[in-house]
């Protein structure tokens, strides 16, 4: 046993040695710094770009800062070395498409490393500084992402690696992407999220100055990691954000046909035990954050109309089961009914607006459903009020009774188009008490309607009741067909909309 295996060794260890030589010699560097490099207003950086020396080919492996007389070795890790090849291949392939050139000029935003910066100097673009909110120098400035050191239209590439998605402040990121983009200028982006159309969409919505030029997969610098190159141009004269107009949404996208050809299909038979088909069919909701990535957005928001007590909706399902790409949602409770009221002042995170959803301003009366009290053994807590209607009648002589409460209702759909854009990513829940007849109309006819991502709507009508066989529900007057026609009609538009109970 012994005899052979020592010989092997040896030779083993040798191959070794020559391989480790043979990889270490070919991507040998000397990489010399002069000068501490720095950043002063606009004129930040292409100064002391002839201050950085690459070369290849020698022997020894190091970095020298000659600042100061201290040499210090920086960047001949394996990992570091491997990472600045991915991307100057990544650079080379974009070079030969001509996305870039020695000639341009080129940023690197959110490089606290510097790869990405060395690889763009070591293909030829000299032109190249990155910035971070981390000192790196000399590859790399610190500064503010939010409001760059660069001059309006300052570059000709801008480079991004999982940075934008993962920014507190996307928009204005983008926007000063945007700014110090020259008209014509592309944009790269690196990223893990974006596989899908939805996530693809969102990008676009972040950068309305600019136009999509492709998007493809490509294998990421760690083994197997998958990524995403997504190639942008900024549009010539389009210095101006559109901002956060709602687009002209007749037409449904494409990004989201697909999502609603994944979602669960509507129940077209009325249920003879709807209490229990209803409630089953939330095991069936396919939820659009288990379908798509939500990463490119500017907030995440949850809209609940008709939010109950907080326990009721919010506690019990929104914040336990819906699926949340571990974003942070800030969630709006919607609730006339004061009863509920001072639970929410407690509750830290949530926004009350303890007003009804309505059509417009104005004010209103609802009833209190007193057969659901004495269900629950309370005497004021109802589950919920009943329909709201506007208050011309009754209670405009002075007749609110004890069952009748006067409440401010507010047109909900102007308010959700002052709230929320298009760049963000809301979840409504809606259960209110037949009033979905008045306000669904509403949202399309104002265009809010697009803004809803995801939306849970209860529709109420004359249900077969479980107490009574035989025994439509009086409280609703629509039938079945009608909110089924009111969820096609959704559907059709382009909204994903579940079946709620
Ligand atoms: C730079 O661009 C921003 C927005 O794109 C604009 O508001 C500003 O006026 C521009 N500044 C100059 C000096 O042109
Ligand atoms: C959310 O965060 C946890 C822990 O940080 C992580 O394990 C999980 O993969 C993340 N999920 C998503 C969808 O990003
Ligand atoms: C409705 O009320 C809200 C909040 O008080 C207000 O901002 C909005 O301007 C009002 N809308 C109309 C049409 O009066």
């Amino acid at each position: 046993m012994e005899l052979p295996a020592k010989p092997a060794r040896r030779f083993l260890a040798r191959l070794l040695i020559l391989g480790v030589i043979a990889f270490v010699v070919p991507f040998a560097y000397v990489v010399t710094i002069r000068g501490g490099g720095g950043c002063s207003g606009e004129s930040c950086f292409f100064s002391s770009s002839d201050s950085l020396t690459v070369s290849a080919g020698g022997s020894a492996a190091y970095v020298r800062h000659t600042d100061g007389g201290v040499a210090r070795d920086l960047w001949t890790s394996r990992e570091w070395r491997r990472a600045v090849e991915f991307y100057s291949s990544s650079f080379q392939s974009l070079a030969a498409e001509g996305f870039i050139s020695p000639a341009s000029k080129a940023l690197c935003v959110g490089s606290a490393s510097g790869h990405e910066v060395l690889a763009l100097k070591e293909i030829g673009v000299s032109n190249t500084v990155g910035i971070s909110r981390t000192r790196s120098l000399p590859l790399v400035v610190s500064g503010n992402l939010y409001s760059q050191p660069f001059k309006n239209a300052s570059f000709d590439f801008i480079f991004s690696v999982n940075h934008i998605e993962h920014s507190p402040r996307p928009v204005d990121l983008v926007a000063e992407i945007s700014r110090t983009l020259k008209p014509e200028g592309f944009i790269a982006i690196h990223t893990a999220s974006a596989g899908d159309a939805y996530s693809l969409r969102s990008i676009l919505d972040l950068f309305p100055s600019c136009r999509l030029v492709r998007s493809h997969e490509i294998d990421g610098s760690i083994s197997s990691m998958k990524l995403r190159e997504i190639i942008l141009q900024k549009q010539p004269g389009s210095e101006i954000d559109s901002g956060d107009s709602v687009h002209e949404c007749s037409v449904v996208p494409d990004h989201k046909l697909r999502i609603l050809a994944s979602a669960e299909p509507l129940i077209q038979e009325e249920p003879l035990k709807p209490w229990i088909t209803l409630k089953k069919n939330i095991k069936n909701v396919k939820y659009l954050p288990s379908m798509v990535d939500i990463s490119f957005k500017r907030r995440y928001v949850y809209i609940d109309i008709g939010a109950r007590s907080y326990g009721s909706s919010i506690g019990s399902w929104f914040k336990k089961q819906y699926p949340k790409q571990n974003r942070t949602f800030e969630i709006y409770a919607i609730e006339a009914d004061r009863a509920f009221h001072e639970e929410y002042a407690k509750k830290k995170g949530v926004n009350l607006l303890p007003f009804a959803a309505w059509v417009r301003n104005e004010t209103l009366t609802f009833e209190v459903n007193h057969e659901l009290d004495q269900k629950a053994g309370k005497k004021s807590l109802g589950r919920g009020m009943g329909r709201i209607k506007p208050s011309a009648g009754d209670s405009a002589n002075g007749l609110v009774s004890n069952d009748l409460h006067s409440i401010h209702g507010f047109d909900f759909a102007e308010w959700l188009k002052s709230t929320v854009s298009e760049k963000d990513f809301v979840v409504v829940k809606m259960d209110i008490e037949g009033t979905e007849f008045d306000l669904v109309p509403r949202l399309f006819e104002t265009g809010a309607i697009c803004l809803i991502d995801e939306l849970f709507l209860e529709c109420h009508y004359n249900r077969w009741q479980r107490c009574c066989p035989g025994e439509r529900s009086p409280k609703y007057k629509n039938t079945y067909g009608q909110c089924l026609r009111l969820f096609s009609s959704l559907r059709e538009s382009g909204v994903l909309v579940h079946q709620w109970w």
